[in-house]
């Protein structure tokens, strides 16, 4: 059988046990967005405050020495002084307040008092809080000490990517915009694109629609319009060698697939009248 013929056999299967069928559920469960009042966004913006704040904390304390179990406590600490929960908490089973991912683990590491900063590591640290019904989410990746060139650049690009993503978004614009602000912005660094993890609506959930790519397709949210309400999570994730990652065996710590070093940035983002607006900022 040749080729073409071989394909038309595979086509008429795949209609005889109803892919096309799944593939349409896919794309109706696919959340809608869900816009945001001037009043809840004021609440995302106190929320995405809390989460700042633990971020800037995290800038002060990460050294060589500190655990990150210790950064865990840190993170609790401020939240529950703010009335505000983690979000990440029991979320699917997580069992700590915050992700910390060290060099090649690229996002949901689980904190551990055995894990302990070395000179030279570079440390993603996500964080989610529940303020008021509403959610804020914000990664960064951050130095411990000196770090080598490489890694440096690694963190300049990915934040740089965040920004470029953030500055796409325009009146009329669609999300589409973002991802391939992003991928633009990444790609003449030689760095890769994690394809497998993306940005997402937040609002009441941590999850919720539209999807946010961090690279071109036409698979996805990428034509949701960016209209005035809209809050969502922009998160580029960027590895050295490779796109591809693995999950070990804790069930969550993600690695880059061939240990190179991987940066996580995430700031959560209003579309507003006036522009994009970052809520996880002081
Ligand atoms: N902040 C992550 C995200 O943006 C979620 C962390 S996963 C958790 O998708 F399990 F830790 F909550
Ligand atoms: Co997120």
């Amino acid at each position: 059988m040749n080729r073409e013929s071989m394909m038309m056999k595979f086509r008429r299967q795949l209609r005889r046990n109803g892919r096309g069928r799944i593939k349409a559920r896919q794309e109706q469960e696919r959340p809608a967005p869900i816009h945001k009042s001037p009043r809840e966004i004021q609440i995302m913006r106190e929320a995405g405050r809390i989460v700042a704040r633990v971020h800037q904390a995290f800038r002060e304390a990460i050294g060589p020495g500190i655990s990150t179990w210790d950064l865990d406590e840190l993170a609790a600490g401020i939240i529950h002084s703010h009335n505000a929960k983690s979000s990440f908490l029991g979320y699917r089973g997580y069992p700590a307040n915050i992700c910390t991912s060290i060099n090649e683990e690229l996002v949901h590491g689980i904190p551990n008092q055995a894990r302990v900063l070395q000179e030279g590591d570079i440390i993603s640290i996500d964080v989610g809080v529940f303020h008021r019904g509403f959610v804020g989410d914000s990664g960064w990746t951050y130095p411990v000490g000196e770090i080598d060139p490489a890694a440096e650049r690694l963190l300049q690009v990915t934040e740089a990517s965040l920004t470029a993503g953030i500055e796409a978004i325009r009146a009329g614009g669609c999300v589409l915009d973002i991802s391939s602000a992003v991928q633009k912005s990444v790609e003449p660094s030689g760095f890769h694109v994690v394809r497998e993890y993306t940005g997402h609506g937040v609002g009441r959930s941590m999850h919720e629609g539209p999807q946010v790519l961090n690279y071109v397709s036409d698979d996805t949210d990428g034509r949701v319009a960016l209209s005035p309400g809209l809050v969502i999570a922009i998160e580029p994730m960027v590895q050295m060698g490779t796109w591809r990652t693995e999950t070990l065996k804790d069930k969550w710590t993600v690695i880059s697939e061939d240990h190179s070093l991987s940066a996580h940035f995430e700031h959560t983002v209003a579309v507003t009248n006036r522009g994009p607006e970052i809520l996880t900022l002081l």
